[in-house]
């Protein structure tokens, strides 16, 4: 089917696909028809990733074994656990990031998989799921490794959230920090043709595996125009912090943001290419973020109260509004999870996403290979 070409920088605005998994519009946020803000309060992370994966929600039954096949899943290969060793040097000799650790930890774990080559359904449905299992593995060793820490191992007896936490710092997490983050995984899951899902979709798209479709994704998430905006956030926020002093001084916070509106500076967790209204995942994280601030005690709170400073000027001058990362940023301090941490966490939730668009881009694939327009030199011989 042949239609007229579109040239917009970025892909602005272009329909490069068709999916049934996620529709990301400026009304509506919803994975496989059901609305993010009925996902959010009404289902658990596993059940979103069941969702994702296979297509419809679990029945109990297949919950209970989704569950049970991931928990058996959680531990790592032999190669992975001595790479994430050497891990805690790596990131504190500032060689690499977490995020970089990640990235190469799926690529050892597709040496180790028999079904890395396997493109097929059933043997992509099993990469998801191992990888799904895993990466929580890898964030809790790696964290583990740069507080110079004995590797904690999977608990068999938590859910995938509260594993997630358990695994980085060696307690369980209290119900309520369960729940914030097993919300912010089901707020991360998914969403339709972002920057890291397209460059999944664009390897796959070769025939690529899943491993390096992954891989490719990882490396795309973590730039702070996308997924690395959590850390960013929070980054900025504590610049700002240490300019202002420990009060929220209105006026000192309007000065700074008039500064950085002068140097044409990007504020992290701001805009959306597609969402100019708002972003619909923002305030179901705020709102959960500050209450666990207001249980944290006056420091947290009077971090959303900057955050929420800022989110009104940036509102009120630029009519720009805070994306998922914003919110994200304050509520994973509040929590105590590191920051270089936030990325990877977006990682383990958003694998559900990536691996179903790769699943669904092998089904039905057409090579993405757009064309570009030249804008170079008129055409001249090389022995003139
Ligand atoms: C994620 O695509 C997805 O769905 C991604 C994501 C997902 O779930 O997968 O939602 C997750 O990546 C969220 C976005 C996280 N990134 C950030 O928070 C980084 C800061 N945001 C900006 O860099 C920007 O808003 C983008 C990249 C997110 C979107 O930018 P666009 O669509 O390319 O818009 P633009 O850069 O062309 O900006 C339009 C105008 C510009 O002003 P002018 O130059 O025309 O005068 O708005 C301004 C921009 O300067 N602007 C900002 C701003 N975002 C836009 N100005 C200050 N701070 C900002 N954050």
């Amino acid at each position: 089917m042949t239609t007229a070409p579109t040239h917009a920088k970025g892909l602005e605005g272009v329909i490069a696909g068709e999916t049934e998994i996620c529709n990301v519009e400026q009304t509506s946020l919803i994975y496989r028809g059901y609305e993010i803000a009925d996902l959010a309060a009404n289902a658990s992370f596993e059940e979103v990733a069941y969702l994702l994966l296979v297509g419809n929600k679990p029945t109990a039954d297949e919950l209970a074994s989704f569950k049970a096949e991931l928990v058996a899943e959680r531990s790592l290969p032999g190669a992975v656990v001595e790479f994430l060793k050497t891990s805690g040097d790596l990131v504190n000799n500032q060689y690499a990031v977490p995020m970089d650790i990640l990235r190469t930890a799926v690529s050892i774990l597709s040496h180790l998989d028999a079904d890395c080559q396997d493109n097929a359904a059933d043997a992509n449905l099993r990469k998801s799921k191992r990888l799904l299992a895993q990466i929580p593995t890898v964030i809790g060793h790696m964290q583990n490794s740069i507080e110079g820490k004995e590797f904690i191992a999977p608990n068999a007896n938590l859910s995938h959230s509260a594993n997630l936490l358990y695994m980085m710092t060696g307690s369980e997490p209290t119900p309520e920090a369960e729940k914030v983050m097993d919300v912010s995984l089901v707020l991360y899951a998914e969403h339709d043709y972002n920057a890291s899902t397209f460059t999944a979709r664009v390897i796959s798209g070769t025939l690529g595996d899943l491993h390096g479709a992954v891989t490719g994704a990882i490396a795309a998430l973590k730039g702070k125009l996308h997924g690395g905006a959590n850390e960013a956030a929070m980054d900025m926020l504590a610049d700002i912090r240490k300019d202002i002093g420990p009060d929220n001084d209105l006026g000192k916070v309007t000065d700074w943001m008039h500064k950085a509106f002068a140097e044409k500076r990007k504020l992290m967790g701001f805009g959306h290419r597609v969402y100019k209204n708002g972003d619909h995942r923002a305030p179901i994280l705020h709102g959960l973020g500050r209450k666990a601030a207001e249980a944290r005690g006056e420091e947290f709170v009077k971090l959303f109260e900057l955050g929420e400073m800022v989110q009104k000027i940036m509102e009120d001058e630029k009519k720009i509004y805070p994306n998922v990362d914003f919110p994200c940023g304050m509520t994973y301090f509040t929590m105590g999870i590191p920051v270089p941490q936030y990325t990877p966490i977006f990682v383990a939730s958003r694998i559900t996403g990536w691996a179903a668009h790769i699943m669904e881009q092998h089904a039905n694939n057409r090579l993405i290979r757009p064309r570009v327009a030249y804008i170079g030199p008129a055409p001249r011989n090389w022995n003139d």
